[in-house]
C-alpha cells in the first residue's frame, strides 16, 4: 500500500470537517482527508500521501462546485503544495469559526461521549497580523520561510500575512546564514526579540530591540500587558500568541473559577504566571495561589510578576502524577480551584486522574487541542465530574487551531 495512490487525481464530494485542518471524503471505499476544501464542495483532488490502509491524504486542486463559505485566499503563499502554515485561508472567517466549533463538538462526542455545542468566539483585530510570536524555518541557503504541510522543505517567504508586521520585518526578506530556524516575538510595547536556532533547535543567540531602553529590566525579557497588569516574559518564551488572547482567556478562566477570599488555587503549567497572578487578588491575602511550571526562565519571570502578591508563589517542577501528588500532600489543605493550561498534548490521563481526586471544587482546563481536552475530560467524567461550562476562542485565525476553556465540577458529595 506504501505510496499506492500518491499522485492520483479524482473527483470527490467533500464531507464534514475533521480535526487537523481537513475535511473527510470517500473514494472507492476509502477515507480521503482533503485539504483546501470545504464541506459540501465537489472538488478534484490529487493524493499527496498514502501510507495507511484506511485512509489517504489529498489536496483539492480544482473546485467544481464551491461552497458559499469559500473566499479568495488573502495570502499569496497559501494553497495546495505551498506554505503549510495556515489551513483555512480559503474560508470566510465566520465559517472558520463554525468549522472549529464543529471540530470541538465532534472531538467531545468521539473521545468523551459528550454532546456539546458552542459558538467559537471571535477575538478583536481581524484574521490577519495577529501572530505576535512565531518560529520560521531557514533553508540551506539561509532564507527564512515556513514548511509545506507534512514536509521538511522550506517555502521561502517575504511576508506572512497572519504575523504582526514588526516580526515579519525582523525575520523575513533577509538571510540567516547557518541558522536552522528563527524564533521571533513582538511584545505589547513594540519590543522585538529574535532568537536564532541551530539545525538541532538549540538557541545560538538572542537579540532584543526595544523602542525604549527598558531601564531596570532583565535584558532578555519582553513586556506584555494583560488583565490590567504588566507581565515580564522570557523574550521568545511562552506567551499567548494572539495579542487579545491573554485577556480573553483570563476573562473566561476568572468567570469559571469564580474564586472568593481565602481560597487556594493551583495554576498548573503556569508559564509566566498569567492565570495565577490574575486570580490572586480575588483570593486576597488570606488565600493561596501556587503556580507550577518546569521552565526555569518562565519561573523566574513568574516570581517577578507575582512579587507584589504575597499570597502567590511559584513552584518549579514538572506537572506529572508523581510531582502533583507530592505537591498536593505538601499543601495545608485541598485546592479549591485548579487551573491548568498544558501544552498541545494535554495533561494526560494520569494527571487528570490525580486532579479528579484532588478535592477541588472546580477545575478550569485551558486547552489548545480539543482532542487532548476531550480525552482528559473523559477521565474526569469516569470519576463522576461533569462539564459545567465550555467556551472556545478563535485565537489562531486562518489555522485549524482553537483555544478552549472548560469548567469541570465534581459530582455533589
Ligand atoms: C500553554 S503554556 C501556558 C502558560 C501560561 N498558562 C500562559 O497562558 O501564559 C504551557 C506551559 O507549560 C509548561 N510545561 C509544559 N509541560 C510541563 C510539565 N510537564 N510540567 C510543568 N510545566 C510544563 C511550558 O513550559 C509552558 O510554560
Amino acid at each position: 500500500m506504501a505510496d499506492g495512490w500518491v499522485g492520483e487525481r479524482f473527483e470527490v464530494t467533500v464531507g464534514p470537517v475533521a480535526h487537523g485542518g481537513h475535511c473527510v471524503a470517500r473514494h472507492e471505499g476509502r477515507v480521503v482527508f482533503v485539504r483546501h476544501a470545504l464541506p459540501g464542495e465537489r472538488v478534484v483532488v490529487v493524493v499527496t500521501e498514502d501510507r495507511h490502509p484506511g485512509y489517504c491524504r489529498a489536496d483539492a486542486v480544482e473546485v467544481l462546485d464551491p461552497s458559499p463559505d469559500r473566499v479568495e485566499r488573502p495570502c499569496p503563499y497559501s494553497g495546495p503544495g505551498k506554505c503549510g502554515g495556515c489551513d483555512w485561508q480559503h474560508v470566510a472567517p465566520e465559517a472558520q469559526r463554525r468549522l472549529k466549533g464543529d471540530v470541538v463538538t465532534e472531538q467531545f462526542a468521539r473521545l468523551a461521549g459528550m454532546d456539546v455545542s458552542l459558538d467559537v468566539e471571535e477575538l478583536p483585530g481581524g484574521p490577519l497580523r495577529w501572530r505576535s510570536r512565531a518560529r520560521f524555518a531557514v533553508d540551506r541557503s539561509g532564507r527564512p520561510g515556513l514548511r509545506p504541510h507534512r514536509s521538511r522543505d522550506v517555502v521561502v517567504l517575504d511576508d506572512c500575512p497572519i504575523t504582526v508586521q514588526p516580526a515579519v520585518d525582523a525575520v523575513l526578506g533577509r538571510t540567516w546564514d547557518g541558522a536552522g530556524a528563527v524564533d521571533v516575538a513582538v511584545d505589547s510595547v513594540g519590543g522585538v526579540t529574535t532568537t536564532r536556532l541551530d539545525r538541532r533547535g538549540h538557541a545560538q543567540s538572542t537579540r532584543v530591540v526595544r523602542p525604549d531602553a527598558g531601564a531596570g529590566r532583565d535584558d532578555q525579557r519582553a513586556e506584555r500587558r494583560a488583565w490590567h497588569r504588566d507581565w515580564q516574559v522570557e523574550g521568545t518564551g511562552f506567551w499567548q500568541v494572539h495579542p487579545a488572547a491573554a485577556d480573553a482567556l483570563v476573562g473566561a478562566v476568572a468567570g469559571f473559577a469564580a474564586v472568593s477570599a481565602g481560597e487556594r488555587v493551583l495554576d498548573l503549567y503556569a508559564g509566566a504566571g498569567l492565570f495565577g497572578g490574575s486570580l490572586a487578588p480575588g483570593v486576597g491575602p488570606e488565600g493561596q495561589v501556587v503556580c507550577v511550571e518546569y521552565d526555569a526562565g518562565a519561573c523566574a519571570a513568574a516570581a517577578d510578576n507575582l512579587s507584589d502578591l504575597p499570597q502567590a508563589e511559584v513552584w518549579q517542577g514538572a506537572v506529572d502524577a508523581e510531582g502533583l501528588g507530592e505537591l498536593l500532600a505538601e499543601l495545608p489543605g485541598a485546592p479549591d480551584v485548579v487551573v491548568l493550561d498544558p501544552p498541545r498534548a494535554g495533561a494526560g490521563r494520569e494527571v487528570s486522574a490525580v486532579l479528579a481526586d484532588s478535592g477541588a471544587r472546580a477545575v478550569v482546563y485551558v486547552a489548545c487541542d480539543p482532542a487532548s481536552l476531550a480525552r482528559d475530560v473523559a477521565v474526569f467524567a469516569d470519576a463522576g465530574w461533569t462539564v459545567a461550562g465550555l467556551r472556545a476562542f478563535d485565537a489562531f485565525p486562518m489555522t485549524a487551531h482553537v483555544e478552549c476553556v472548560a469548567l469541570l465540577v465534581p459530582a455533589a458529595r
